[in-house]
């Protein structure tokens, strides 16, 4: 095989361009460096509260034929636990790509605390600002509050001045995919993570006549084979909207070469994996890259760049 996935992302060097989901095997230090020895060309890591958090009750997650719902309610050791780790990382490998570090906060006044404390410290790395978690019973997503979306980037960025992207959850009309880059274009973010999951689904099994988890009456974020192309059209859309200085990262159905390859020809310059990764384990790295560069080989692509966002119209 002679196709290179390296991957420049915001000055750095990636080897490929997979990444884990935030929220999938990204708890404790142990997973973190499970996926820091694994084939991913970078790593993420949950998203973090101020405190740390139980989340939701058990059984939250639940795999189905086409994909995966969940209702996690943001369980995760709280914002030091991680702060230290991605701190740590970085003065242990001073020329290495550094976790990406994921924060939720519970309301504006503690994302500008979180954010504040990220500016503060010694990480130079990439801060992710999770705008889109279904699962928080009473709490709606800032990314479907356009005005909430604008006032936290204002609020933000008068201040942070590190490499910001944020994550956000899936739009179903022109008229928001427009609203929302119009927004974004403001500010002096550095990517789009285009999409979380599909929020507030519900699963249904027959034979039990029930919900299959627990919080929120069955209710869930929906992933998997269900969402990719909701996803696709999120990348697509933002990729076509937004300044070229931001990024779009594409998360969202990725459990093949074929996947992956859709998604960069859609416009996005990392991956993120999320149910396929929960089912398949850290191993699914190593086959998605070589998926991927069996159809690069076949197409004769030597590099991402010479198809990335090249999409055609008909
Ligand atoms: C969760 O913890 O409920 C999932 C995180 C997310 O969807 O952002």
């Amino acid at each position: 095989m002679v196709a290179s996935l390296e991957t420049k992302f915001l000055n750095q060097c990636y080897e490929n361009p997979f990444m884990n989901a935030s929220g999938v095997h990204c708890l404790t230090v142990e997973e973190l460096n499970d996926l820091k020895d694994s084939q991913a060309g970078g790593f993420i890591t949950k998203s973090a509260t101020t405190l740390e958090r139980a989340g939701n009750p058990e059984p939250r997650y639940f795999a189905t034929s086409l994909g995966s719902i969940n209702s996690m309610g943001l369980p995760n050791k709280g914002f030091e636990y991680y702060l230290e780790y991605v701190t740590n990382y970085q003065e242990k490998h001073p020329n290495g790509n550094v976790p990406f570090f994921s924060v939720a906060g519970m309301s504006l006044k503690e994302n500008i605390k979180l954010l504040s404390a990220i500016q503060a410290s010694a990480f130079e790395g990439v801060t992710e600002l999770n705008l889109s978690c279904p699962n928080v019973p009473g709490k709606p997503q800032v990314g479907y509050d356009f005005e909430m979306t604008e006032e936290t980037l204002n609020r933000v960025f008068q201040f942070f001045k590190k490499p910001l992207g944020v994550k956000l959850p899936p739009y179903f009309d022109f008229a928001h995919f427009d609203i929302m880059a119009n927004i974004l274009n403001k500010f002096p973010l550095a990517y789009v993570n285009c999409v979380n999951s599909i929020g507030n689904g519900l699963y249904v099994d027959v034979e039990t006549q029930s919900v299959v988890i627990k919080p929120k009456n069955g209710f869930g974020g929906i992933g998997g084979d269900y969402i990719k192309p909701t996803a696709l059209a999120n990348v697509r859309a933002f990729y076509t909207r937004l300044n070229p200085s931001i990024k779009v990262i594409g998360t969202g159905g990725i459990k093949s070469g074929q996947d992956a390859f859709e998604h960069l020809l859609c416009g996005a310059t990392m991956l993120q994996v999320g149910t396929a990764l929960y089912e398949e384990g850290i191993s699914v790295f190593e086959r998605l890259e070589m998926e991927l560069k069996e159809i690069m080989d076949k197409k004769g692509y030597k590099s991402i760049d010479e198809f990335r966002g090249k999409l055609q119209s008909l």
